[in-house]
Parts: C-alpha cells; structure tokens; sequence
C-alpha cells in the first residue's frame, strides 16, 4: 500500500503492556557504520542494521558510488575500496527522506575528484542546507544548493563540483551556530580527506556517534566536552573494516516505553538499546517524573554503551502518581539537545498527565520531517488539548482527552508514532492518517506494540 493511504486504527490500553522485545538497529549508527565501512579498506560486517528506508538510503547512495554490498543472511557486507576509493555515481543520488544521508554524505561528496548531484523527495528538498554547505566551502568545496526563497536558504538538490586535480580540502577551525550531530559528522567526514585538521565546537554536544565510531577505528580524533579535534598529520588515511553489531535504536524504543507507562501494571523490556548519554535525555525526563525505567547495562561495542531497558521492574509502569504531584514536563536547555527525537513523545506523554508543560530551545523542530512544532500542537488540539505554540517549541496542559480523534502525520515518522501513543492513553478509537512514514525508522512499529498487549491495527 503507497504510504500516503496507510493509516492505523488505535484503541485505549485497557490492560498493562508486557514482555520483552528489540527494536531495529540504531538509525543514527547505521548511517555512520555504512559511510565508515564504505571508507574503509577491505570487508566489513555490519549485524542489526535497520531494513529502515532512511538507512537503506545512505546504503543506496554508496552502491551507486561502485561499492559492492552483500548479505551473508545474517549480516551485511560492505567491500569498502578505501577512503579514495569511491567511483563517480551513476546518475543523482536520491537520499529519499533522509536528512542524516543527505547532510553527511555532503561531507564526503564535496572532498572528491568528481562531481554529484543530490536530491531527496519532497519533504527532504524542502529543508536546510546552509548550515553545512557554508562551513564545505569555507574549506574549499564547490558544493552549492537550490535556493529557497520562502525558507531563505539553500535545499536539494545540490551540485557538488568536482576537486580540481590532486586539491585536498583545507584545515577547519568552526563554532556550529546550532548543536547537531548531521553538520558535524560531514565536517568530520570531510576532514578525513583534508590536508589539515578539523576544530569543532558546539553549543552542546549533540549525539557523538561520528566521534566514537572513528576513534574505536583508530582515526587522529579527541574530543573534550563540546569540542572535536580531527588532525589527519601523520596519519596514514586508512581506516580498518568494522565488524558491528548495531545496538537497538533508543529513539524506538522510547515509543515503546512511553506507551507502556500509560498503564500502571506494565511490565516490559527493550534489550539491547544504545544508551549513549547523548541519546537518553528522554530516559532522564521521564524518571523525573517517577517513571519506574532502569538499564540494566550490557557493555559496549565500537564506542557505544548498551543495555536492556526495563519499564516496570520496581513494581509499576506508571509515572502518573508522580507525574501528577509534580505537574508536568519541562524540557529546554541542553537537555532538549539530548532527547530532540523523543519530543513528540514527551509531548503525547505529557497530554495524558493533569498539569502544565514547557518544551523550550527546540527551534531546530520546525526543520525537521516536518514542521513538528505545529504537527504536535495539531496533534494536542485533536484531542482536545489545550497548546500554545512559540517559535522555539509548546506549552500544554495535560489530561482531559477527548476521545475519537483523528490524527494526520503529515508524513512524519515520530508525529504517526507519537500520535498512536497518546491514542493508547484516550478514551475512545483513534485513527492515525499517512503512516506509511514510519518504515523509515521503525519498520514493524505497530506489529511491536500489538507483541505488547497493544491494541491497534492497520486500518
Ligand atoms: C541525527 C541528528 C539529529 C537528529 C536526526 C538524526 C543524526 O539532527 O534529529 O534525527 O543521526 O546525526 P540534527 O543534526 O539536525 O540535529
């Protein structure tokens, strides 16, 4: 069924959620352990990758530059040809939805001796490349997007010009305006080909999956707080294989924990999740709030820690008792860094919850898979709950839900999956419109939550 014309049906929780489950390999990791094993010399193996379209994209993008992937069955193969070692693409490279693909891959287009041209479908081509474009071209790229004139910024596709002659990118020394983890990991990226090194700074630091992953495969780069220094010197520009097993996706499973601590006898787990402190902020907020969440800590691959996340192993799944006595959520400030995926579903939990919240320092929302701003605050107001909007994010006041709402995703992966977690804690059946979104990142969403003791279904 096209995605558009997908939507689901979604009925109270009328029991607790239990059992044990995964979810798809981290999104954020897959692109980086494709880009780096697309670098690399020889073969990696890469296990758990997400089937997700946004990783399947970036996988796209380096086939179509002449490397050769395989299946083993249980892994994916990646026969990297080394960091000069990508071939003029054949044809535009389409990176689909894919703002991670997109924006990273910039970082790698723009250091190589031919030419590319990128695009994406439409709700990609309509969001902002400026902020990685400008800093390429500060080091010499000749990579230049489309012009859009409402947005006031550049968007795909965008021409990437080939390096003249045997011309290396040169040194970096740049302050990111805004944290974020695609900006960074391109100048990152791009600095693996340049003829000096990459100095970064960020406001605060954003997911640091680029980061770990080049220094467990043993690239020239240190980090001290929020800032990355990468120096090529001496370096002999080869970065071994990977042999990954990708851990569970945290921005996933943070669904799946919201909707189970809509009961109070939940019970429930998601093994083996990344739980890089830069990934949890939502683990943090949601304790806040007496939600009954622990790790239970599995150790760690290339960098990143993981562990299985139980919901409800002190006795209850619910935060509502101490949600109530604290009235609300507050997020902003760095913290909003950490958990920017997750604000749709702390807005869904916080609409079940008596008392007001504030979602602050989220301006980067208006750019995502769409404006999530209004998509949440149209979410809320379908379901009767009181919001207003600012530039910069929402205040709600929770509790009081109408029942039989209908919600539209406005193609947004996180908007359908938030929108199907408030409808788990409303009176009445919900209908999500234009779900087919959600293969991008969490293929099999709602197959998981029926798994769970939810009740829902394709409609
Ligand atoms: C991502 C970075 C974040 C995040 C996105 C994935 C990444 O975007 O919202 O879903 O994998 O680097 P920004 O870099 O725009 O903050």
């Amino acid at each position: 069924m096209q995605g558009a014309t997908r939507s689901w049906k979604v009925r109270p929780l009328g029991q607790p959620l239990r059992g044990s489950l995964k979810v798809p390999g981290d999104k954020s990791i897959g692109h980086r352990a494709v880009m780096l094993a697309a670098l690399a010399d020889g073969t990696s193996r890469l296990q758990g990758l997400s089937s997700g379209a946004d990783n399947r994209a970036t996988r796209e993008a380096f086939a179509k530059m002449g490397v050769a992937m395989e299946s083993d069955g249980r892994a994916l193969l990646v026969h990297g040809p080394g960091l000069d070692g990508l071939r003029t693409p054949d044809g535009e490279i389409d990176c689909g939805n894919s703002g991670t693909t997109l924006r990273v891959l910039l970082g790698v287009l723009s250091a190589q001796p031919f030419s590319s041209r990128v695009t994406g479908d439409e709700s990609l081509r309509r969001r902002p490349l400026g902020r990685v474009l400008r800093p390429l071209r500060g080091r010499g790229a000749r990579c230049e997007g489309t012009l859009d004139t409402r947005l006031k910024d550049e968007t795909a596709p965008v021409e990437v010009l080939a390096l003249d002659g045997h011309r290396r990118l040169w040194e970096l020394d740049y302050t990111l305006p805004i944290a974020s983890a695609q900006v960074k990991s391109a100048l990152l990226l791009s600095g693996l080909y340049a003829d000096g090194p990459t100095a970064l700074r960020e406001p605060t630091v954003s997911r640091d999956h680029t980061e770990r992953m080049l220094v467990a495969l043993g690239a020239p780069l240190q980090t001290m707080g929020p800032a990355v220094l990468l120096d090529p010197s001496g370096w002999d520009r080869r970065l071994p294989p990977l042999d990954l097993t990708l851990p569970g996706d945290p921005s996933s499973a943070a669904f799946l924990v919201g909707a189970a601590l809509l009961h109070p006898r939940s019970r429930m787990a998601v093994r083996s999740v990344n739980s890089n402190p830069t990934r949890t902020g939502f683990v943090e907020v949601l304790r806040d709030l007496g939600a009954d969440l622990a790790w239970d800590p599995k150790g760690e691959t290339h960098g990143e820690p993981l562990g299985d996340l139980h919901v409800g192993s002190h006795g209850g799944g619910s935060f509502r008792r101490g949600g109530v006595q604290r009235g609300g959520v507050q997020v902003g400030g760095e913290l909003a860094v950490r958990c920017l995926d997750e604000v749709p579903l702390l807005v869904a939990l916080a609409a079940t919850i008596p008392g007001r919240s504030e979602f602050t320092d989220l301006s980067e929302l208006r750019v995502k898979e769409s404006d999530r701003i209004e998509a949440l605050a149209a979410m809320l107001r379908a379901f009767g709950v009181s919001c207003e909007t600012r530039p910069d994010g929402l205040a709600l006041e929770g509790g009081g839900l109408r029942a039989g709402a209908v919600v539209d995703s406005r193609g947004d992966h996180r908007i359908a999956m938030a929108a199907a977690v408030l409808a788990l804690g409303a009176p009445g059946e919900t209908r999500v419109l234009d779900t087919g979104c959600v293969d991008t990142s969490f293929p099999g969403f709602i197959q998981a939550l029926r798994a769970l003791g939810g009740d829902l279904e394709e409609a």
